[in-house]
């Protein structure tokens, strides 16, 4: 079914692009640290409890955008226009027995863009990435009642392998920690 008629609203203008050659620029970390506080600000598992500050952003950015030169991370981007409206990257791990792995860590879309298929579009833009690179495994993990995060991956083909009950802890509430991979070898 063409995706059209089940949002009725995806979003006309969206572009993904590689990201890499922005994660020193002002503009586009000041507007990242805007979604990405705003969303934890609402509660959303990004795995902070409180907003991040503009400085955790830019230092994060950083080290993946670096990590992304050197081959070993992927960082997207969505622009509804000229609008920043999603980020997300994945990282290589360090350990040298996972080197081939990679960890999809954080996938974020504006609360004014969500349910369009920026989400959708962004992932689906970090899995072929991860392809093209050669990633062996991708991972993530979700919170538990994070079911539009789970509902996407599991639709783009990660598979749950695990969950640890009651793990995230946010003030007094816990919620499971959902592990999730996509096998990349094989070809598919
Ligand atoms: C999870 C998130 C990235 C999805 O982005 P999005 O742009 O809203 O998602 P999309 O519009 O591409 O929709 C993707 C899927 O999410 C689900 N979804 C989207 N809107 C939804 C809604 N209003 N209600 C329920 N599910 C919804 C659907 O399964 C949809 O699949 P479909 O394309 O088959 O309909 C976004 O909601 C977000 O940034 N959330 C806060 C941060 C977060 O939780 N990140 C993930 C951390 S693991």
């Amino acid at each position: 079914m063409a995706p059209a008629v089940k949002y009725g609203r995806l979003m006309t203008g969206l572009r993904i692009v590689d990201a890499v050659d922005r994660f020193d620029s002002d503009l586009f970390v000041g507007r990242a640290h805007e979604i990405l506080a705003g969303l934890v600000a609402d509660g959303a598992a990004l795995g902070w409890v409180e907003p991040p500050s503009a400085d955790e952003v830019t230092a994060l950015l950083a080290e993946v955008g670096l990590a992304a030169l050197a081959g070993d991370a992927a960082l997207r981007a969505a622009y509804d226009g000229s609008d920043l409206v999603g980020v997300g990257y994945w990282r290589r791990y360090a350990r040298p027995t996972h080197q081939p792995h990679a960890d999809l860590e954080k996938v974020a879309v504006d609360g004014a863009a969500q349910g369009r298929g920026v989400g959708r579009a962004l992932t689906a833009a970090l899995v072929d990435a991860a392809r093209e690179r050669g990633i062996e495994v991708l991972t993530l993990d979700a919170r538990g009642d994070n079911d539009r995060a789970l509902t996407l991956y599991r639709s783009l083909g990660f598979v749950e392998y695990g969950r640890l009950a009651d793990f995230v802890a946010v003030g007094e509430h816990r919620y499971d920690k959902v592990f999730c991979a996509l096998d990349l070898r094989g070809g598919s």
